[in-house]
């Protein structure tokens, strides 16, 4: 079985990545926080699935279990579901030693992460990721935080898991459409620090995608060794953790004036695999971020145009947008990227490619370039 150690200095954990997982959770749980009672918390779309699985794993380690669900869909990921965590949490008494289980994907594992951490100032969180980009990426490295409408992840801390529990047989059941945006943050990973991973992800499109559990083992395997590395060199974003929000700050910028054109309140959660284009997922959004860092190294001379070729290619196989008929005018998205996080001193801080397998943080991009990176998207 496949386990990455994340070892920091004052805090180690591991990512145990194993199909059927799941039916062993209770024991490692219990290693890392022997209480008697565990909170889950899960979405409906893992209810019936994967919760009961996870749910009698607990029960057996002797866990008294309380399960909440939550409403599945980033116009969930807010401060309002968390005080809902808090609330539950107040009534069912956990202690600081009570664990904290996120069962889903990148939405309950950042909201329940952050409830988590802030709720008596911590409790121990256990994350077990359901989708693909859960866990090559969110489940793993301590980002934990909710939206406001104002944008994307405004709120949140650092807070390091206890453990990683990443049962491979849950990718079973995840839409295609959920798969591929997992995808595209595996083509993150593969763009900033490994081309051979890179290839090989070319090569394996099929297997993946029909759930070949041995190929899918792999992939996650060396996705979230790079993340565990580059975690491990700098927890807190203060140097090359930043090479992670390659193509981010103009997904950010894509999601956050999806949210303000539907408004968060109506922005309800939607049917995976829907064929119409908008609003774009966050892995979809991440996938034409990409892009658009791409063509504007290219046309800053800063890559070559193979690269984009390259990348462009490995998406459009994965079934990822590369261009989109969705976005809003380049005015506001320019305008949502500057209350990104990653603005310093009002300056925006980009990732930009220098080929496949290497990446570079610029600091002054003229906006100029920026705006005819956005104008490269759009679908002519
Ligand atoms: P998600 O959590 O919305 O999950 C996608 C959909 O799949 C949801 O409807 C969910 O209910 C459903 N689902 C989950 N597991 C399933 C399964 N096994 N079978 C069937 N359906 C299943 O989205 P996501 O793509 O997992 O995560 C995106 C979120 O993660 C965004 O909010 C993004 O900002 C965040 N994120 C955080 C980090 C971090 O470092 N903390 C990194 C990347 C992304
Ligand atoms: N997903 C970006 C990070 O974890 O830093």
């Amino acid at each position: 079985m496949p386990s990455v150690d994340l070892q920091l200095p004052h805090h180690r954990y591991s990512i145990e990545i194993e199909p059927g997982a799941l039916s062993a959770l209770g024991e490692k749980v219990r290693a890392v926080a022997p209480h008697d009672v565990a909170a889950m918390v899960i979405d409906e779309n893992v209810a019936d699935t994967h919760a009961p699985a996870a749910k009698r794993s607990l029960e057996a380690a002797g866990f008294e279990v309380v399960t909440h669900t939550l409403p599945a869909g980033e116009a969930h990921k807010t401060l309002d579901a968390v005080r809902e965590l808090y609330d539950v949490f107040v009534k069912h008494r956990l202690e600081r030693k009570s664990p904290v289980v996120a069962l889903s994907g990148g939405v309950i594992g950042d909201t329940v992460g952050f409830a988590a951490a802030s709720y008596l100032r911590g409790v121990p969180l256990v994350q077990c990721p359901t989708t693909l980009l859960a866990m090559v990426d969110s489940a793993v490295g301590g980002k934990t935080g909710v939206n406001l409408p104002a944008g994307k992840n405004l709120v949140g801390a650092f807070y390091q898991p206890a453990l990683v529990v990443e049962d491979i047989n849950t990718l079973r059941t995840l839409p295609d459409r959920q798969l591929r945006c997992g995808l595209a943050e595996c083509a993150k990973h593969a763009m900033i620090h490994d081309a051979d991973l890179f290839a090989w992800t070319g090569h394996h499109v099929e297997a993946i995608m029909s759930r070949d559990a041995d190929t899918l083992t792999q992939l996650v395997a060396r996705n979230v060794a790079i993340k565990a590395s580059v975690v491990m060199a700098d927890e807190k974003e203060a140097g090359g953790r930043v090479h992670l929000n390659f193509g981010h700050t103009f997904a950010h910028a894509i999601e956050a004036t999806q949210f303000s054109s539907t408004s968060v309140t109506h922005c309800k959660p939607r049917e995976p695999g829907r064929p119409d284009p908008g609003p774009h997922e966050h892995g979809e959004a991440v996938a034409l971020g990409m892009v658009a860092a791409a063509h504007l190294a290219v046309g800053a001379d800063r890559c070559d145009a193979s690269a984009c070729a390259r990348l462009i290619e490995l998406l459009n196989r994965v079934g990822l947008p590369t261009a989109s008929d969705a976005l809003a005018d380049t005015d506001a998205l320019i305008g949502a990227m500057r209350i990104d996080k990653k603005v310093a001193d009002g300056r925006i801080r980009l990732v930009l490619p220098d080929r496949v397998g290497h990446v570079t943080i610029v600091e002054d991009t003229p906006i100029d370039a920026i705006r005819a990176a956005w104008e490269r998207l759009r679908v002519t």
